[in-house]
Parts: structure tokens; C-alpha cells; sequence
């Protein structure tokens, strides 16, 4: 029962990708039973994953896959505290180039995955808040969902329907003790990021990748990307009963990046 989510039960979506591996990692230092979900056992990251957090097979957009994900909780952990919906994908296009059916994919993963994955879960999220207390679901947004990155239309639109969603969610099961909170980052330093540096999409103009790399990571007030550790330790917060009174916001973590006007930057 050591740590901050000492006794609690946590399942991660993308549990197996480079933000969703921190997050589990820093789950189980807290004390915390964590279940880490996600298409394949090495996820986004492309190697035997190491990490202690138990896997579980599946793919958001099933729900038939959901509900079995959320039996093998239910049945090895009897309860679920922490909800953290991390996977998503990109899609690096404007919306001429962008076919339906990878706008249908971009929405199916990144939007209806977390309407199913949250909605199997209020049963098992209900048993937690049964002896008081609350329980935390964590979707995954984007500052992409209030300003757009070029030539990433789909994905920009898919997560200002999380910002919406999470709102939604948080109004309607607030009041049985269940948080919703979004977490929206800027750029972090994991395979999504590489994949954008290194696609079309990126606005790359023919430089070098290491060049749009710099300029990137220059015109943020704290000159430089956000780590998985960074993210982790927001959602270990809002994860905890420290954050008890914090629901329904959407959390902007970017180095300060959608704070400044760019053209001061001259
Ligand atoms: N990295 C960034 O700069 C950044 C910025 C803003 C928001 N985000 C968001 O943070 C979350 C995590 O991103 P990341 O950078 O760790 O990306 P990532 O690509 O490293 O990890 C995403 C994980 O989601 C999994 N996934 C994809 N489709 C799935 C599906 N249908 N079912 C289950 N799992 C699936 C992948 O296998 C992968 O392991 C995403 O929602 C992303 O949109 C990331």
C-alpha cells in the first residue's frame, strides 16, 4: 500500500507505447496494480517491452475486445481506480490528401476507443468509489486540439473531440465520483514524434530531419521537447486523491509552447 496510488488498480490504453510505458512504469513505483493494454506486447516501441506492467491484448475500436480486456480486470483485480486512454495515432495529412478511410481509423482509435474503453469501465470504476473516495479516468488530447500543426487535420480534429468528450464525461459521472481529466501535451519526445519529424506532414520544407528537429525544439519558451517521465508525472497526479477536486479541464503540458505569440520570436 506504499506510494501515492498504493491499493489502486490502473489499466492503460497504448500501455505498451512511449508515453503509456512511462505512465505504467511510474503507476508500479507508486504502489499501484497496473494492467497495460495495447495492440501487441512492444506497442509503439518495437522491442521486448521489459516493463513489469501486466499485458493485455486488444485494440480500442473492438468492443468485444474492450469487454474482455475489462473482464481479465475485473476477475484478477475485482475494481479499477485509474482509466488512462493513451492510445492513439496520427495521421499526417490535410484533408485532400486524407482518404475516409483514414479519417474513419483516426476517429475510430483516437475518439470511439475512448468512449468504449470508458464506457466498459464504469462498472469496474463504480466498485472502486463503492467505500468512498474517487476514481480517475485520464483520456489522452493534444494541444493540437485547440491550435493546429500542419498538415495533421484529421488528428487535430480527433482531439478536440476528446477535449468535448472528456467534458461531457466528466459532467455526467462527476457526481458518483469518477474524474475525467484530458491531458494535452505538446511535443514529446516518443515514436509519434519521430514518425512526424520525419513525414510529410511535419511542414519540413526539405531540411535535414535534425535541423526540423532544432528549429522545433527552439521555439519553445523552455527550448526543449517533453520527456514520457513529463507526462507521467501529471497523470500520476491526477491519478492520486491529491487531485481529488480536479475534473472536466483539459491539462496543457508544452514547455510554455501555445503560450507565446510566434511572431515575437523574430
Ligand atoms: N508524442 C507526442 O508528442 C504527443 C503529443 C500530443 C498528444 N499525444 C498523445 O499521447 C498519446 C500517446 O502517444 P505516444 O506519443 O506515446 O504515441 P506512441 O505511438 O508511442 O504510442 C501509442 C500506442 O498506442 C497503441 N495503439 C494504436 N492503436 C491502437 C489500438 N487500436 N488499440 C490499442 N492500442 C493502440 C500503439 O500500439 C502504441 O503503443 C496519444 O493519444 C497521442 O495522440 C502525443
Amino acid at each position: 500500500m506504499s506510494g501515492k496510488l498504493g491499493g489502486k488498480v490502473a489499466l492503460v490504453t497504448g500501455g505498451r507505447g512511449g508515453i503509456g510505458r512511462a505512465i505504467c512504469e511510474r503507476f508500479i513505483a507508486e504502489g499501484a496494480t497496473v494492467f497495460a493494454a495495447d495492440l501487441s506486447d512492444t506497442g509503439s516501441m518495437g522491442a521486448a517491452s521489459g516493463a513489469a506492467a501486466a499485458f493485455v491484448q486488444l485494440d480500442v475500436t473492438s468492443e468485444d475486445q474492450v469487454k474482455a480486456a475489462m473482464g481479465t480486470v475485473e476477475a484478477a483485480a475485482g475494481k479499477l481506480d485509474v482509466l488512462v486512454n493513451a492510445a492513439g495515432i496520427e495521421i499526417e495529412k490535410t484533408i485532400e490528401h486524407t482518404t475516409l478511410e483514414e479519417w474513419n481509423r483516426c476517429f475510430a482509435v483516437n475518439v470511439t476507443g475512448m468512449f468504449l474503453t470508458s464506457k466498459h469501465a464504469l462498472p469496474l470504476m463504480r466498485k472502486a468509489v463503492s467505500g468512498g473516495g474517487t476514481a480517475s479516468i485520464i483520456n489522452f488530447g493534444s494541444y493540437d486540439g485547440f491550435i493546429a500543426d500542419p498538415g495533421l487535420a484529421a488528428y487535430c480534429a480527433s482531439k478536440g473531440a476528446v477535449h468535448a468528450l472528456t467534458r461531457a464525461m466528466a459532467c455526467d459521472h462527476g457526481p458518483e465520483g469518477i474524474r475525467v481529466n484530458a491531458i494535452c501535451p505538446g511535443y514529446i519526445d516518443t515514436p509519434m514524434l519521430q514518425c512526424f519529424f520525419a513525414g510529410a506532414g511535419s511542414g519540413g520544407g526539405g531540411r535535414t530531419i535534425e535541423a526540423l528537429r532544432d528549429a522545433v525544439r527552439n521555439v519553445h519558451p523552455i527550448r526543449n521537447y517533453g520527456t514520457p517521465t513529463d507526462v507521467a508525472n501529471l497523470v500520476n497526479w491526477l491519478a492520486s486523491d491529491e487531485a481529488r477536486y480536479a475534473s472536466g479541464q483539459l491539462w496543457v503540458l508544452d514547455g510554455g509552447l501555445s503560450a507565446q505569440v510566434q511572431q515575437m520570436r523574430l
